[in-house]
């Protein structure tokens, strides 16, 4: 399995059947935008170029504009299935997406590539047209053996302990920018929460209130023994 950073809260899972793309927030990312100008890599640049995103579903936590930016369009050129709360689905199926699969808190479905829960996350949730966006949420996805939570939005919640109940989490993609989600600290305790030592941090650094010393977080969840990693823009790896 292999994950890719697109920047801010978007990644793109590759498991042995699927391609799956999250919150896609990609060109009006600022930091996109000066890597794409001011880059020589031309696969960077590729992997950064909507236009070129392959992908069989997109799983969006919530209706914010800087998670949901690029899905419409990326949903029309690979025709693949957004899933999301009710809301969200619906609305994007009123704009003439085909493939849609509704969910809603505490639902689990088994996909093609494997299973994916529904689960909460404490924010708020309106798409960009001020179309209500259901509740917030987060995904606990299993695929190719490995269970992956992508956390979504979301303040710090007790609740978090329930995933740790059912599940064996591998690795947890948590927002760590502060401000508008958990910072630094709190996302140290969410890991404890779901029992997961291995995070990736997201939702840092695009706009000024989240912008985050790296080496800070870096080193407090080193003493907290726990390892996270900000992943570069484009970079890629191996799950
Ligand atoms: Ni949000
Ligand atoms: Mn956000």
């Amino acid at each position: 399995m292999q994950l890719t950073y697109l920047g801010h809260a978007c990644f793109l899972l590759e498991t042995s059947t699927a391609k799956i793309l999250f919150d896609p927030f990609v060109n009006p990312n600022s930091i996109v935008q000066e890597i794409r100008a001011t880059t020589l890599d031309k696969s960077l640049v590729s992997k950064l170029n909507t236009d070129d995103i392959q992908c069989d579903y997109v799983l969006v936590s919530h209706g914010h504009e800087d998670h949901v930016a690029d899905a419409e369009a990326i949903l029309k050129s690979t025709n693949a299935t957004v899933v999301s709360n009710f809301e969200i689905v619906s609305w994007f199926q009123s704009k003439g997406v085909q493939n849609g699969h509704p969910m809603n808190h505490g639902g689990s479905w088994t996909f093609d590539f494997g299973r994916v829960k529904y689960v909460t996350a404490v924010h708020s949730s309106v798409l960009p047209d001020g179309t209500y966006g259901g509740n917030p949420g987060g995904f606990v996805i299993e695929a190719d053996g490995k269970t992956i939570y992508y956390a979504g939005d979301t303040a710090l919640t007790y609740d978090m302990k329930l995933i740790a109940e059912s599940y064996k989490v591998d690795l947890a993609i948590l927002p760590i920018g502060d401000n508008f989600t958990m910072g630094p600290e709190d996302a140290s305790k969410a890991a404890k929460f779901v029992e997961c030592d291995n995070v990736i941090g997201m939702h840092f650094d695009t706009f000024g209130y989240i912008k985050v010393n790296h080496e800070d977080v870096i080193n407090l969840f080193a003493q907290n023994d726990q390892h996270i990693e900000l992943m570069t823009i484009g970079q890629t790896k191996e799950l």
